[in-house]
């Protein structure tokens, strides 16, 4: 258990924060950059699926019939925060092929840093679903709080968000607002700066994956 309590998990696993670190760098472009987000992404899932119901199946291997086990129950669900939770999505899909992909459009008004919603399609029957919300930045917060009350109001119910880099504050308050949401970390930063950017951060992580600015 960490600071936050019960469901938030910061890895800080080595393979994680050497990409990160990668990341950070002002001199790593789009190119190295969207491959990284896309490696740590996989990185992150395989520690955040590390839970997913399995059942008992039979299987004629070629030696004799065996009892094994798979993944149970409906597909998943992978949902990015557009657009920088984009980047994440290859990543994701590369563990489990078969997921469905659901999208929330947001983004942060620049002068209140509040989202503004403008995009929701999510794969039916969502409710049955296990949902992977993906954004490489969890600020002030707001973009995944808003994220996940949309998901849970069109039925979602078992949901995991993954992020790259937190800031504490962000952590703190998707946590208060959606307790029952498990929280992925990547690296855990500083603080927010006066324009509500993770310090030490990456900058913006959406204009770093698409080129873009
Ligand atoms: C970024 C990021 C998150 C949000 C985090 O998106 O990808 O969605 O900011 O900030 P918050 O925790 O304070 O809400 P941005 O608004 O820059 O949109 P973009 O991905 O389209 O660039
Ligand atoms: N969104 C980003 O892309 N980066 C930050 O540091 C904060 C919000």
């Amino acid at each position: 258990m960490n600071e936050f309590g019960e469901n938030v998990f910061v890895l800080e696993h080595p393979l994680i924060t050497h990409k990160i670190s990668i990341l950070r760098d002002k001199s790593t472009g789009t190119n190295e950059f969207r491959q990284l987000v896309e490696e740590i992404a996989m990185l992150m899932g395989f520690v955040a699926l590390s839970d997913l119901p399995m059942k008992t199946v039979e299987v004629e291997t070629p030696i004799e019939r065996a009892e094994t086990r798979v993944i149970a129950g409906r597909k998943l669900a992978i949902v990015p925060i557009l657009r920088a939770g984009l980047g994440m999505v290859s990543g994701l899909t590369a563990l489990v092929p078969s997921a469905k992909i659901g999208h929330i459009g947001m983004y942060r008004n620049e002068e209140t840093h509040q989202p503004v919603e403008y995009f929701c399609k999510l794969p039916n029957p969502i409710e049955e679903r296990t949902i992977v919300v993906c954004d490489p930045m969890l600020a002030t917060g707001g973009s995944g709080v808003d994220a996940i009350s949309q998901i849970k109001s069109h039925g979602g119910k078992k949901i995991k968000f993954v992020c790259i880099i937190a800031a504490p504050e962000g952590v703190r308050r998707l946590h208060a607002a959606h307790p029952d949401v498990q929280i992925y970390v990547g690296n855990l930063d500083r603080c927010l700066n006066e324009n509500a950017y993770i310090c030490p951060g990456l900058g913006d992580a959406g204009d770093r994956i698409f080129g873009t600015k």
